[in-house]
C-alpha cells in the first residue's frame, strides 16, 4: 500500500445544477484548506495560496455541465477534477459526445470510463471501454477503468471470472500506474446501501491485481491503484481502505455531501 497513494474520487453522476455544484465544490475547498488534525475553525486554516497537504489524492467528477465551473472553484487547491465519460475519438460528427481532448483542454486530469451505468444504459462493452481508456491516455488524462459483476453473476459464483474478463478486455496494453486506475464496483452494491464486506472486496481486488500482473507485469500491477466503489460511506470507509489491495474509493451518493465525502477522505491514510 505504501507504494500506492490512495485516491478518493467522487462521482457526482447526473446530479447538480450550477449553484449546487459550485456550493459543493466550495465546501470541499474549504475543507481542503484545513490543516489535518486541527479543529475546523478559522485559526486552523492556512492561507489560500498554501494548500494543506491532503492524506490522499482527491478527485471530483461532476457532470459535463459543471466541469468548467468546478475547475474554476477548486483552482489553486489539490482537488483534481475529472469527467464521467469520454468518446473514443478526438473530434467529429458525434452528437452529444465529449472527447478526452476536450476534457483535458478544460483542465481535467482524470476521466471515468466503463462505469456500470454506461455499460448497462449505453451498451458499452469491454472493447468500447478500452478504446475510451486509450483515448484518455492519448489526451494525457488518467483513465479510471471500472469493472464489476451484476447480482446475478455474483449469485452464479462468477464474480472473479467476470471481473478478470473485464480487466483483460478493458485495460489498455499501454496502461501504466501513472495513467490508469482500476475501480471495482460490484453492480449490486451501487446505490443500494449494500457493500461487499471488506474481506469480499479484498479477495476481488487481489484477483484484479493478479490479472493486471498477467497483462502488464509485476511492477505495474504492484503500483497500480485499485479503488472500491459501491455504497462507500464515512462509516465503512476506514475498514474497506484498510484492506491491502484497496487503494481508494469511487464514491457516488456520499460524494454529494461535502461532510460525508470529506469523512471518506479522512479515512484514507
Ligand atoms: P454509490 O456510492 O452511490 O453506491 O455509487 C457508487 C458508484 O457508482 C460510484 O461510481
Amino acid at each position: 500500500m505504501d507504494q500506492r497513494r490512495p485516491l478518493i474520487a467522487g462521482n457526482w453522476k447526473m446530479n447538480g445544477l450550477v449553484a449546487d455544484g459550485v456550493a459543493l465544490a466550495e465546501a470541499l475547498v474549504e475543507r481542503s484548506r484545513r490543516h489535518p488534525g486541527l479543529p475546523p475553525d478559522a485559526a486552523a486554516e492556512v492561507p489560500p495560496d498554501v494548500p494543506a497537504a491532503l492524506p490522499c489524492d482527491v478527485l471530483v467528477c461532476p457532470p459535463f455541465t459543471l466541469v468548467d465551473r468546478v475547475l474554476q472553484t477548486v483552482s489553486g487547491t489539490k482537488i483534481a477534477v475529472g469527467g464521467q465519460d469520454c468518446h473514443a475519438e478526438a473530434s467529429g460528427a458525434r452528437t452529444g459526445d465529449v472527447s478526452a481532448e476536450m476534457l483535458k483542454d478544460l483542465g481535467c486530469r482524470y476521466v471515468i470510463v466503463g462505469h456500470s451505468e454506461r455499460r448497462a444504459d449505453h451498451g458499452e462493452d469491454d472493447r468500447t471501454v478500452r478504446l475510451k481508456a486509450e483515448a484518455a491516455l492519448r489526451a494525457g488524462l488518467i483513465a479510471i477503468v471500472c469493472v464489476g459483476e451484476t447480482e446475478a453473476e455474483r449469485d452464479a459464483g462468477q464474480t472473479e471470472a467476470v471481473v478478470a474478463r473485464q480487466i483483460a478486455g478493458s485495460v489498455p496494453a499501454a496502461a501504466t500506474p501513472e495513467t490508469v486506475v482500476v475501480a471495482y464496483e460490484p453492480v449490486w452494491a451501487i446505490g443500494t446501501g449494500k457493500t461487499a464486506t471488506p474481506a469480499e472486496a479484498q479477495a476481488v481486488h487481489a484477483r484484479i491485481r493478479a490479472e493486471l500482473n498477467a497483462l502488464l507485469g509485476s511492477d505495474a500491477a504492484a503500483r497500480m491503484r485499485i479503488l472500491y466503489g459501491g455504497s462507500v460511506k464515512p462509516g465503512n470507509a476506514a475498514e474497506l481502505l484498510g484492506q491491502p489491495d484497496i487503494d481508494g474509493a469511487l464514491v457516488g451518493g456520499a460524494s454529494l455531501k461535502a461532510e460525508d465525502f470529506w469523512g471518506i477522505v479522512g479515512a484514507a491514510k
